[in-house]
C-alpha cells in the first residue's frame, strides 16, 4: 500500500516538474522567432493602416526594406516614435545625459535600473540589429534572448508594428553614443532570478501587433494602437496583482505607483476619470498641454505630457481620446454593505459640522486667496476645488500630495509658465491636512469620504516621484 501511494507521489512529482519546464520553455519561447520575422503580408497591412495620416504612408515598404536609406522622413518619424513611447524619460538618469540610461525605478520588486541605448558598443547598444531591437520590443528580450522584465513596458510595446520599431532604431542609432554603465538592479529573492521571468510571460504575456479592426474607422485604429501600444496608458492606469501583471494593454482600472504613492486613477470608471462622458476636446487639451480648464496634471503624468504627449500631433491626439471614449464605461462592483460599514466609520451630521468647520478656518486662513471663497478658482490660473472630480475619489492621494508638496504642472510648449502652489508639508500638521482635505472634499457640493489624520502620515514620507 505504501509503496504504491509512493509510486504515484513520485509520479505526480514528475509530471508536475515537467508541466513547469514545459511552461517556462513556452514562455521563454513566446512571440516570432525574430530571424523569420520577416514581414508578411499582414503585417504591412498593418504598417498601412495604423501609420497616421494618409499622406505619410507613402512607401511603406520602400521605407522598411531592411536596408533602408536613412531618410530624413525616416528619421523625422523615428524621432516621433520615441517621443510618444517616451524612452527618454526612462532612460535619462536625472541631470544625466539623454538615453544613457541610470535612471532608479522603485518597485515592490526592488529597484531597477534602466540600461543606455545609446549606440555606444560596449555599454549601450550599438551592436544591435534592427531585429535585436525589434526582438526587445515585440518579445521582451535582448540581443542574445536575455528576458527583459516588464518594468520595461514590452506587454506595451508589442503592439507597435517592425515598420515603426526600424523607424526608432534608425533614430536612435544616429543619437551621440555616449559610454555609461550602469550599475545592477538591486532585485529582491526571487524576483532577481531572470530566468523566473519565463514562467512569468506564459502566464501574463501576449505579444502581438494589434490587428487592423475593419469595421473601425481608420482614426479608431491608430487610436487603438497609440494608447495601447507606444504611449502605455495601462502601465500607469490599471491595477496589478502580486505579480506586478495586470489585465492587458486595455487595463485602465485605475493603480497606485508603487513607492510615490500616486495614484493613476481609473480611465474609464463613473467614479473616477470617466473619459466616455467629457468633452472631446478638453481631454485633448489635458493631455496635450498638462492643463485644461478643469484641471492640470501632476507627479508622473506631468513628466509623461513633459517628456511625451505634449509632442503628439494633433490629429494622434484627437484618435487616442476618440478611442478612449470608444470604449465601455467600466462598472465597478460595489462594495456590499457590510463591506461598507466596516470599513469606514461613519459620522452623524453633528460631527460632520464640527469638522468642516475647523477644516473651513484652515482653508480660509491658507488656500482661499488663491481657490477662491467657493473654491470656484480662477479659470487659466487656479483649479477649480468646487466640482473637481480627482478630489472626489475613494482615493484621495494625488490632491493630499500636491497640498503637501506643492503643485508645480509641467512647462509645456503651450502652456510655458504654469502657476504654481506653495507645499504645506512644513505648516500644517495632519490632524489640519487631514481636516483641509476633509472640507474641500465635502464643501460647495462636493461629495467624499472623511480622511483621517492617521491616513496622511504615509505621504509625508513617499517619494516625490
Ligand atoms: C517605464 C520605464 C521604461 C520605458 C518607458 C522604456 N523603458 Fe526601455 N527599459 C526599461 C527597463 C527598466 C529596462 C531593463 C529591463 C531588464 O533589465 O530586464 C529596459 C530595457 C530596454 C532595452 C534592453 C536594453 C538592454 O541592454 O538589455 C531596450 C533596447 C529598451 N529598453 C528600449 C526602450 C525603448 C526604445 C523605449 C521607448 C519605446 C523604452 N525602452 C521605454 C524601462 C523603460
Ligand atoms: C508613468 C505613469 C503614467 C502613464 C504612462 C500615464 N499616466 Fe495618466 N496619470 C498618471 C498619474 C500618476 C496620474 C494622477 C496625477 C494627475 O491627476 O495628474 C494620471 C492622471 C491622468 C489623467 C487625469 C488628469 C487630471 O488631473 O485630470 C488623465 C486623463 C490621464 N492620466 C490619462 C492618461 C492617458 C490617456 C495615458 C496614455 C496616453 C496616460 N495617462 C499615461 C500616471 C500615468
Ligand atoms: C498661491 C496660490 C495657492 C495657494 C495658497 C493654494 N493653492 Fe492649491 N493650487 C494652486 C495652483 C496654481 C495649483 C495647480 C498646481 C499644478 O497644476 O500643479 C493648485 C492645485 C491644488 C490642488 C490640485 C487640484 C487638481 O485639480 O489636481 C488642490 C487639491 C489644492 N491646490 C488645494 C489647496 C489647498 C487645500 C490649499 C490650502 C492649504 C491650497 N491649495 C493653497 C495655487 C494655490
Amino acid at each position: 500500500m505504501i509503496r504504491k501511494i509512493k509510486y504515484v507521489v513520485s509520479r505526480l512529482f514528475w509530471l508536475l516538474m515537467l508541466g513547469f519546464i514545459l511552461l517556462a520553455w513556452y514562455g521563454y519561447q513566446l512571440g516570432d522567432s525574430y530571424q523569420h520575422a520577416a514581414r508578411t503580408e499582414s503585417n504591412r497591412t498593418s504598417d498601412h493602416v495604423l501609420r497616421s495620416g494618409s499622406g505619410q504612408a507613402k512607401g511603406a515598404n520602400e521605407l522598411s526594406a531592411a536596408n533602408a536609406s536613412l531618410t530624413k522622413e525616416l528619421l523625422e518619424r523615428g524621432a516621433y516614435l520615441v517621443k510618444l513611447g517616451n524612452c527618454q524619460g526612462c532612460h535619462t538618469q536625472r541631470g544625466g545625459v539623454a538615453f544613457a540610461g541610470g535612471r532608479l525605478m522603485q518597485t515592490e520588486f526592488g529597484q531597477f535600473v534602466t540600461p543606455n541605448i545609446t549606440p555606444d558598443k560596449a555599454t549601450g547598444i550599438g551592436d544591435w540589429s534592427a531585429e535585436d531591437f525589434w526582438n526587445a520590443l515585440h518579445n521582451g528580450k535582448a540581443k542574445g534572448g536575455r528576458l527583459l522584465y516588464p518594468s520595461f513596458p514590452f506587454q506595451n510595446y508589442t503592439h507597435i508594428t517592425r515598420d515603426d520599431a526600424d523607424a526608432m532604431f534608425a533614430y536612435l542609432q544616429t543619437l551621440p553614443s555616449v559610454s555609461q554603465r550602469n550599475p545592477e538592479h538591486r532585485l529582491s529573492f526571487p524576483y532577481d532570478q531572470r530566468f523566473a521571468l519565463a514562467w512569468w510571460r506564459a502566464l501574463y504575456f501576449k505579444p502581438g501587433v494589434l490587428t487592423v479592426q475593419s469595421q473601425q474607422s481608420a482614426e479608431w485604429n491608430r487610436g487603438a494602437y497609440l494608447v495601447r501600444g507606444l504611449t502605455h496608458c495601462s502601465a500607469c492606469h490599471s491595477s496589478r496583482n502580486s505579480l506586478g501583471a495586470n489585465n492587458g494593454t486595455n487595463d485602465f482600472s485605475g493603480g497606485e505607483m508603487f513607492g510615490s504613492r500616486w495614484y493613476a486613477a481609473a480611465l474609464l470608471a463613473k467614479e473616477e476619470l470617466d473619459l466616455g462622458s467629457r468633452d472631446t476636446q478638453e481631454i485633448v487639451k489635458l493631455l496635450h498641454d498638462g492643463v485644461n480648464q478643469q484641471s492640470s496634471v501632476q507627479g508622473p503624468m506631468a513628466e509623461v505630457v513633459r517628456e511625451s504627449l505634449q509632442y503628439l500631433h494633433k490629429e494622434d491626439a484627437v484618435a487616442m481620446v476618440k478611442y478612449l471614449q470608444s470604449l465601455p464605461r467600466q462598472i465597478r462592483a460595489a462594495p456590499d454593505m457590510l463591506d461598507q460599514v466596516l470599513a469606514r466609520p461613519s459620522f452623524d451630521a453633528s460631527q460632520m459640522e464640527v469638522m468642516m468647520m475647523r477644516g473651513e478656518k484652515i482653508y480660509r486662513q491658507h488656500c482661499m486667496d488663491c481657490h477662491g471663497q467657493q473654491g470656484e478658482g480662477q479659470s487659466g490660473v487656479y483649479p477649480a476645488l468646487q466640482g473637481n472630480r480627482s478630489l472626489q475619489m475613494d482615493n484621495f492621494g494625488n490632491p493630499l500630495r500636491v497640498i503637501l508638496a506643492g503643485g508645480f504642472a509641467s512647462a509645456t510648449r503651450s502652456n510655458p509658465r504654469p502657476y504654481s502652489m506653495p507645499p504645506f508639508a512644513p505648516f500644517l500638521d495632519d490632524q489640519e491636512l487631514a481636516l483641509v482635505l476633509t472640507y474641500i472634499r465635502n464643501a460647495w457640493g462636493n461629495q467624499a469620504s472623511v480622511v483621517f489624520a492617521s491616513e496622511v502620515n504615509p505621504y509625508r514620507t513617499a517619494n516625490l516621484d
